[in-house]
């Protein structure tokens, strides 16, 4: 592990009992990831990156290997010091939006800076909320929100923390075009401002392309990709992966 790594992981396996026996999810996952750096993970639906990210942001524990984040140990910790771990350091953010539907915009980008004790929440959401081009929209709840616009009240809520890393699961998942790409540009812009690292997993692959470093999951491994631009043809001027 280097002194500059954001994420570290070894040999990571999650596996879990079902009725058909023992399933492996994550099949020996490898992976190092710097400080301030942007990555993507790709793969088909089911490969384990939900999975992944659950682990690596300390919402699930593996069943064997290890995971160092800012370089803290996060095998082996309780759950309360997983809790503190995870307020302090890491943000999520997902395709549902997961706010807090009974809270307005304001409260709900407020609420992780109050439940940290930051001075001055309120102000910092405003401006967090500003930021995101949602001034004009502080009282409104989730539910008189566009898609869009819940997706950049989670962004602001993801950043008023400050947070080492932050977690992206197919953010745009549930957006259109226009919006996808207004999320992905703040989502990108904050992350340079405030030199965060991020971990996306996405099946865009042009939003893929906009991270430093790509990654393919498939059937629980971890491989990383070059993205090699097509010669563009009638036919064919898509991106397409490699694994390497
Ligand atoms: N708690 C669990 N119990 C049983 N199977 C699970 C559990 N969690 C995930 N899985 C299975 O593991 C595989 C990977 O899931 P997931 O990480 O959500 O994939 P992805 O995010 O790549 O679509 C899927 O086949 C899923 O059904
Ligand atoms: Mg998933």
């Amino acid at each position: 592990m280097s002194d500059n790594s954001a994420i570290t992981v070894n040999n990571l396996i999650k596996s879990v009992a079902t009725q058909e026996g023992r399933l492996t999810i994550l099949n020996g996952i490898n992976l190092d990831v710097k400080l301030g750096e942007s990555v993507a993970i790709l793969g088909p639906s089911g490969s384990g990156k939900s999975t992944l990210l659950g682990l690596l942001a300390a919402l699930d524990s593996p069943t064997s290997g290890e995971i160092y984040l800012d370089g803290s140990p996060l095998h082996g910790l309780d759950e309360e010091a997983k809790a503190a771990l995870r307020k302090q350091k890491i943000s999520f953010i997902f395709q549902s939006f997961m706010l807090v539907d009974t809270l307005n915009a304001l409260e709900n980008v407020m609420l992780p800076a109050e439940l940290s004790g930051i001075e001055q929440a309120r102000e910092k959401a405003e401006a967090m909320l500003e930021r995101v081009g949602l001034s004009h929209r502080l009282t409104h709840f989730p539910n008189q929100l566009s898609g869009g616009e819940q997706q950049r009240v989670a962004i602001a809520r993801a950043f008023i923390c400050e947070p080492k890393v932050l977690f992206a699961d197919e953010p745009t998942g549930n957006l259109d075009g226009a919006n996808s790409d207004k999320v992905a540009n703040m989502l990108f812009e904050l992350n340079r401002e405030s030199d965060t690292t991020l971990v996306l997993v996405t099946h865009d692959l042009h939003l893929a392309q906009r991270c430093e470093r790509q990654f393919i999951m498939e059937a629980g491994r971890l491989s990383e990709s070059t993205l090699v631009e097509q010669p563009a043809t009638q036919e064919n001027n898509s991106v397409s992966v490699e694994a390497s």
